[in-house]
C-alpha cells in the first residue's frame, strides 16, 4: 500500500528547472547578500499548485529526478509580479492624451466607466484585462472595478474562472462626478456589503472597500466605508491619496476640518493594515508617520505619476528607517502608461535618479515581487518560492529583443554582480516581450509566441 501511496504521490509532482531569483527579505533594510536568492542551476518542485520543494537541481535531482521536468536553459524565473494599483475598466482608455488628473477624469475616465453598466461589456474587458496581465508576468492585482456592483461580478468570475488570486472592489462615489456614476453613501454600504459577502475568500478572492478618492464621497460615505472594515475586519481599503496639487487643494476646501488629505480617510477608521494608498506623491511628513504607524501601504505607480504630470514619489521617505512604509508597484493603467511591471520599474528608476537617488535593480523587483505580497498582506501565500507558497511563477528570456540579445550574452549569470547586469536589463528594456510564459497554480496560463532569440 504505502508503495502505490508513494507513487500516485510522485505522479502529481512535476519539476521546473532553471535560473531562479527570489527575495527572502527586503533589500532596503537587508543587504543585498542577504536578502536576494539566486539559484543559477535550480529546481522547483510543485505539487497541488504550491511549492513542495525548491533548492539547487544538483541537490534535489536524487530525489525528484523520476518526476517530469520542464527545463528552462538560459532564462530566468522569478515569482510572479504584484501589481498593487490598476482599474480594469481603464483598459481601453490607456494612452488619453493631454491632461492632468483631474480634467483627465472628467475628459475621459468618467465617460469610459460608464459603459460598465452593461455585464456583458464588463466581462469581454474584464478577459482582455487579464490577458494582458498574464502576458507581462502579472499573476496578483488590487483592482479598482466601477461603480456598477455587476462590473465587480465580471471582473471576479472572469479571475476566479482563471484560479487567479485577485483583490477587487466596487467604487464607492456619491458625489462630483457624473450622475450616472455616483451611488448614494447608503446605497454603496448595502451593494459593498453584499459583494463582500459574496466574493471575499472565495477561492483565491478578496475584496477591497474602494471609495474612489476623498473628492467623489462625502463624509457619511467614508464613515459607512469605515464601519464596513469593521464589521469585516480582513477585507483590504483600496483608495488614492495625494496625487495631484489640484487635487490636493480641493480635498482642503472639502474638508475643511481635517489636518491634511490622509486625515480624511483616517477620520473615518480608513487608515490601517490592510489599507492600500495610490500614488502619495504629496504626502506629508506626518502622514507618511502616519501610514507607518497604522501598517498601511503605498502603491507606486510611476509611469502614471509622469502621464499625468502628478509628481515625483520620494521613495527614501517611504523606505526609511524611522518611519517605514509598506510600498508596492502599481501600473495604474489607464493613466499608467503600461501593463508591465518592469515598465513601472523603469520609470521609478528614473525618477530616483531625477531626486538624485538610486534604485537598484533587485530593489526595484523586490517590489514587483515580495514588496507588492507584504503590501497586501498576502505574503503567506505569495511573493516568493518558499515552501507551501503558491506556484505563481514567470520565465524571462533576457534576450527576448535583438537588441537585448545583442546586449546580453546567452550564458546564465554566475553571481549577483552578473545577475545584477542582466536584471537591470530586463528592467530598463524589457515589458511584455520578455515574458515567455507564466504560470499559475503550477499551470501555464501564458506563453509567448514568436521567440525571436532562440
Ligand atoms: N483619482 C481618482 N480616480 C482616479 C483614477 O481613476 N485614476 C487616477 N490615476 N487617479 C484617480
Ligand atoms: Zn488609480
Amino acid at each position: 500500500m504505502s508503495f502505490l501511496k508513494s507513487q500516485s504521490s510522485q505522479l502529481q509532482l512535476k519539476g521546473i528547472r532553471g535560473a531562479f531569483l527570489d527575495f527572502i527579505d527586503d533589500p532596503f533594510y537587508v543587504s543585498e547578500a542577504e536578502s536576494v536568492r539566486y539559484v543559477a542551476d535550480g529546481l522547483l518542485v510543485l505539487a497541488d499548485g504550491k511549492v513542495e520543494a525548491f533548492g539547487a537541481y544538483g541537490d534535489l535531482c536524487a530525489e525528484y529526478g523520476e518526476i517530469a521536468i520542464t527545463h528552462y536553459p538560459n532564462r530566468l524565473i522569478m515569482p510572479g509580479f504584484i501589481d498593487t494599483h490598476i482599474h480594469y475598466p481603464q483598459t481601453g482608455m490607456i494612452a488619453a492624451y493631454g491632461e492632468q488628473l483631474l480634467e483627465w477624469l472628467n475628459q475621459y475616465t468618467f465617460p469610459t466607466e460608464q459603459k460598465f453598466k452593461d455585464k456583458a461589456y464588463a466581462r469581454n474587458v474584464a478577459e482582455i484585462f487579464l490577458d494582458e496581465l498574464l502576458r507581462n508576468g502579472t499573476t496578483t492585482a488590487l483592482v479598482f472595478a466601477c461603480v456598477f456592483p455587476q462590473s465587480v461580478d465580471a471582473f471576479f468570475e472572469a479571475a476566479e474562472g482563471r484560479n487567479l488570486c485577485m483583490i477587487a472592489g466596487k467604487v464607492m462615489m456619491d458625489r462630483n462626478a457624473p450622475a450616472a456614476l455616483c451611488d448614494t453613501a447608503e446605497s454603496s454600504y448595502q451593494e459593498t456589503k453584499a459583494l463582500i459577502q459574496k466574493w471575499h475568500r472565495r477561492g483565491r478572492l478578496r475584496y477591497a472597500v474602494t471609495p474612489r478618492f476623498a473628492i467623489t464621497s462625502t463624509d457619511e460615505q467614508l464613515r459607512l466605508a469605515g464601519q464596513l472594515l469593521q464589521e469585516f475586519p480582513d477585507v483590504y481599503l483600496h483608495t488614492h491619496v495625494s496625487e495631484n496639487v489640484d487635487e490636493v487643494a480641493w480635498v482642503k476646501e472639502l474638508f475643511p476640518d481635517c489636518q491634511g488629505y490622509l486625515d480624511t480617510y483616517a477620520q473615518a477608521g480608513l487608515v490601517k493594515e490592510r489599507s492600500i494608498f495610490a500614488h502619495g506623491v504629496h504626502l506629508s511628513d506626518q502622514e507618511f508617520q502616519r501610514l507607518s504607524e497604522a501598517g498601511a501601504a503605498v502603491a507606486l505607480c510611476h509611469t502614471s505619476s509622469l502621464f499625468l504630470g502628478s509628481g515625483l514619489f520620494k521613495i527614501e521617505q517611504a523606505k526609511s528607517t524611522e518611519y517605514p512604509v509598506k510600498v508596492g508597484l502599481g501600473t495604474d493603467v489607464g493613466a499608467g502608461t503600461s501593463f508591465s511591471l518592469l515598465q513601472t520599474a523603469n520609470e521609478a528608476y528614473k525618477v530616483a535618479q531625477l531626486r538624485h537617488q538610486t534604485l537598484s535593480p533587485f530593489k526595484a523587483l523586490f517590489l514587483a515581487t515580495l514588496g507588492g505580497a507584504r503590501a497586501l498582506c498576502l505574503d503567506d501565500t505569495i511573493g516568493n518560492f518558499d515552501l507551501g507558497k503558491a506556484a505563481d511563477f514567470i520565465v524571462l528570456d533576457p534576450r527576448a529583443t535583438p537588441l537585448m540579445a545583442f546586449r546580453n550574452a546567452p550564458d546564465t549569470p554566475r553571481d549577483l554582480t552578473e545577475l545584477a547586469d542582466r536584471v537591470f536589463s530586463l528592467v530598463m528594456m524589457g515589458d511584455d516581450r520578455v515574458v515567455e510564459a507564466t504560470y499559475i497554480l503550477g499551470e501555464l496560463a501564458h506563453e509567448r509566441t514568436n521567440l525571436e532569440s532562440e
